[in-house]
């Protein structure tokens, strides 16, 4: 269980730290739900991918988690950027990653994300967007192609199969890179929270048939999106970033490119994330259900409802405790399906324990609402002792600031 939280965690005198901070602490100066990132294991993450593709342009998945301090942490590193929005692009900038280690991404880009990032390597993601890119001064350009294959994930983070709202056909394609040759290189993304090595492989060898099927043309650039699945429950099995790297590269047959990307989101930052949140109605349900709910829920990590995911949680305070039994932990919307988890085995739970959530780095906050007029949690990082805040929790008059023509 304690290997699902950040590599610092540690249970000291029966508590949950992290970075070298209780969680207690965390939750004293910080206030909850707060989501608190663990800078060793940002860098742990970024260095294993660095190791495992020396060469290669690593570009961190934006959407995962769109932070400055955290991106600096990343660039730090060495790491880029991959960027789909022009606020996206903000974030990354403000972080001081340099453009041309940035790719832009997009089903939609408009005509400003196009000249926003023209100094990026832009992926194509469709046949029209090639005049609109050039036009808008973008010089370095990547097809996405869409080769068909059915990743083994939830439907709704596949994204390479046929029938996509993703990237190019084969054909179209094909077609493109005869009309400008110039083009530098090639793009796949199959899909999200991927644990098949095979899989993996074999979507490699499906772009590099496709690279065959184009004539002499060869990329000079060759990204492999990210993808790589996390460990959310103890009895979660995923491969390492160098078994991800190197299944993927052993697809590629051909002559290596001179560049190599890569574009990982969850697995540089899910495991670096823990959600804190204190524990408020403690009840009995019909059929025997028992609920713990917390202070936040949906509004701070949809993916239960959205994917089917599923969580587990320590009661933070007392790490050690065995569980009594299992829990509902249930979120404080007016909703029934806010529900972060089903079946958690608990160390009876109590009004005003700290639940501590691993693995919550990746895709909870970023796509986190004010569902309820529910204010966003806090962010801090934390290393060798200390916590620091990198994002203010929201108010309620941040809220009604927005509010207009009343
Ligand atoms: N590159 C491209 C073009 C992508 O679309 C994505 C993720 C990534 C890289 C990073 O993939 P990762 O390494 O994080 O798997 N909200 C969903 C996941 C959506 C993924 C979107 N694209 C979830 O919570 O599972």
């Amino acid at each position: 269980m304690i290997d699902l939280f950040p590599v610092s965690a540690r249970v000291e005198g029966g508590e949950l730290a992290l970075g070298g901070v209780a969680t207690s602490a965390l939750a004293e100066e910080f206030g909850t739900p707060l989501v608190v990132y663990c800078e060793e294991t940002l860098r742990t993450q970024a260095r294993a991918y660095r190791a495992a593709a020396p060469a290669a342009l690593v570009a961190y998945g934006t959407k995962a988690f769109a932070n400055v301090a955290i991106l600096r942490v990343l660039a730090e590193e060495g790491l880029g950027a991959d960027v789909s929005t022009l606020g996206e692009i903000a974030f990354a900038r403000a972080a001081g990653i340099p453009d041309d280690r940035l790719v832009l991404h997009g089903n939609n880009k408009s005509d400003d994300e196009l000249s926003t990032a023209a100094g990026a390597l832009v992926v194509l993601d469709g046949p029209d967007e090639l005049e609109r890119a050039r036009a808008a001064g973008a010089a370095r350009l990547l097809v996405r192609v869409t080769p068909g294959v059915e990743a083994e994930t939830h439907a709704a983070i596949r994204t390479a199969h046929e029938g996509s709202k993703f990237g190019l056909t084969p054909d179209q394609a094909r077609e493109l890179i005869a009309r400008d040759p110039e083009i530098l290189g090639v793009h796949l993304h199959v899909g999200s929270q991927l644990r098949s090595l095979d899989e993996a492989r074999a979507a490699v060898e499906a772009l590099a048939a496709f690279v065959e099927s184009c004539g002499g043309w060869r990329p000079r650039v060759l990204d492999l999106g990210g993808g790589l699945a996390v460990r959310y429950l103890p009895e979660d099995r995923v491969p390492s970033v160098e078994e991800y790297v190197a299944a993927q590269l052993s697809g590629w047959s051909l002559e290596p490119p001179e560049q190599l990307v890569l574009e990982p989101g969850r697995s540089l930052v899910g495991r670096a994330g823990v959600t804190l949140y204190r524990v408020g109605a403690v009840k009995e349900a019909g059929g025997g259900v028992r609920y713990a709910a917390v202070d936040g829920g949906m509004s701070d990590n949809p993916r239960p409802q959205l994917y089917d995911a599923r969580v587990t949680a320590l009661v933070a305070g007392r790490a050690e405790e065995p569980p009594d039994g299992t829990y509902a932990v249930s979120g404080k919307h007016c909703e029934s399906g806010d529900v972060l988890a089903r079946e958690v085995p608990l160390a009876s739970p109590h009004p005003g324990d700290l639940l501590a959530v691993p693995a919550t780095g990746a895709y909870t906050l970023a796509m986190s609402s004010n569902y309820n007029g529910v204010p966003r949690p806090a962010v801090a990082l934390v290393s060798g002792g200390d916590a620091r805040l990198i994002r203010r929790r929201e108010t309620t008059e941040d809220l009604l600031e927005r509010e207009v023509g009343y």
